[in-house]
């Protein structure tokens, strides 16, 4: 089976509001959440859409799947979100296995709920690329020059851009894979994840490239979010990015 995650267990401190966290903020007419569970449910592929609510917020949410009429229960499941982003994905993958139990072919669809800009095409390639390679992830070309500096004052290296890329969401993998994976790491490296294809490529297992989009943007800061409201209500014209 496949299995979408949309992680929003988080209260988005860069966002600096002290409402509610980022992602039940209103985008046009429907909080950030409700717009990108609708590009999860436009995806034929998935079986199933778990959402990992931050805990204070479990209420509200379930009251907005009824407000938005989309509580089907055998397609939307809500579990509590974790301490940090791979607590929610594993609390996820916990409640997969105990109600629909182990397989080899269970792939997740791990993704931020606040990134509502997500196509279907990058849907469907994350899924068809963790079937074959195991693990994939979604990635841009960095269009800025990367600086590298340990101290925050001058710099160490600038790598070639050429090699760099900007990591985005989903990130798909095979759970069975994503949880041997996870449990042969110390207490130390889990502490330092930020990431869950960093569990892969700490381990040296293969994670496959899918090209992402520049409109899948994370909202993380004020910006963000206005850049996020000019492309829902802005004349907007999509256009499929070329290969670099
Ligand atoms: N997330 C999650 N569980 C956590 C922390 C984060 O599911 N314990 C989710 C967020 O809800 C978000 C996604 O991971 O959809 C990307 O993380 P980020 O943008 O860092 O979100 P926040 O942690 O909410 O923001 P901040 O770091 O600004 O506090």
């Amino acid at each position: 089976m496949v299995f979408g995650a949309i992680l929003a267990g988080g209260s988005g401190t860069r966002m600096h509001i002290s409402n509610m966290p980022k992602q039940f903020l209103p985008l046009d007419e429907k909080p950030i959440i409700i717009h990108t569970l609708e590009k999860l449910l436009m995806c034929t592929k998935i079986d199933v859409i778990y959402i990992g609510v931050n805990p204070a917020w479990l209420g509200y949410m379930s009251d907005l799947l009824e407000k938005y009429e989309l509580d089907f229960e055998d397609k939307i499941k809500l579990v509590l979100g974790g301490k940090n982003r791979n607590d929610t994905i594993f609390n996820i993958i916990n409640d997969i296995e105990k109600t629909y139990g182990e397989s080899e072919d269970n792939i997740i669809v791990t993704h931020d709920a606040v990134r509502p800009f997500v196509t279907l095409r990058i849907l469907d390639e994350n899924i068809e690329n963790a079937i074959t390679y195991g693990a994939c992830d979604t990635v841009v070309p960095a269009v800025d020059t990367i600086v590298v500096s340990q101290d925050a004052q001058q710099i160490d290296s600038i790598p070639d851009r050429s090699m760099m890329y900007q990591g985005q969401t989903p990130q798909t993998f095979k759970i069975n894979i994503l949880k041997e994976l996870y449990s042969q790491l110390k207490p130390s490296e889990k502490n330092i994840l930020t990431d869950a294809c960093k569990i892969c490529v700490m381990k040296g297992a293969p994670v496959k490239l899918v090209k992402g989009n520049s409109s899948n943007i994370k909202i993380t800061t004020i910006s963000d979010y206005k850049i996020a409201q000019f492309l829902v209500g802005g004349n907007v014209v999509e256009l499929e990015e070329n290969d670099r």
